[in-house]
């Protein structure tokens, strides 16, 4: 049994990482956010697997120096962002949840431009399409995002390092 589990919102930058986070928090959207929410634990009672959980807020700052290439949350209203969720000669170790926020903003929903770059990766185990605004998926995607770590459906490996 794992003793707990770490979630990282990395993105291109106003994505609305730090927006999700709180929205989670307070259950409410919050007008203005800070750059970076503090690091935030779960108690193990009120997580739906019942495992302490951690929920770490990556700046876009901070990802250009970590791994410019893990980026996983996108805006469903912009395109540059969605083009960048690319995670090809990334040795990846982890599983990911694809997350499309502000939801509230488009008609249209990103899937069709989203299923085929899932498809092509193993170590996406789902995406989801939500909104920090309206809380719409918000419980959601962290409950997907805890599942993923805890009941892992694909084979979580390191692929060759391509050129
Ligand atoms: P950086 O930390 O600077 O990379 O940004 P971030 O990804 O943490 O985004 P942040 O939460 O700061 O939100 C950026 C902007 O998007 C803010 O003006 C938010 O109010 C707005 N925003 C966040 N989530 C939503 C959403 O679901 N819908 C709408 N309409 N706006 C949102
Ligand atoms: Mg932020």
């Amino acid at each position: 049994m794992r003793k707990d589990v770490r979630i990282l919102l990395v993105g291109e930058p106003k994505v609305g990482k730090t927006s999700l986070i709180m929205s989670l928090v307070s259950e409410e959207f919050p007008d203005e956010v800070p750059l970076r929410a503090e690091e935030i634990t779960i108690p193990a009672d009120v997580t739906p697997e019942r495992v302490p959980t951690h929920i770490v807020d990556y700046s876009g700052k901070h990802i250009d120096t970590m791994t410019d290439k893990n980026k996983s949350i996108y805006s469903v209203n912009n395109k540059k962002s969605i083009e960048k969720v690319r995670m090809d000669s990334v040795c990846v170790v982890v599983p990911l949840i694809l997350v499309g926020n502000k939801s509230d903003l488009v008609e249209h929903s990103s899937m069709e431009t989203i299923l085929p770059i899932m498809n092509q990766f193993q170590d996406i185990e789902t995406c989801v399409e939500c909104s920090a605004k309206n809380l719409k998926n918000i419980s959601e995607l962290f409950y997907y995002a805890q599942k993923a770590v805890l009941h892992p459906t694909g084979p979580l490996y390191c692929p060759e390092e391509k050129e």
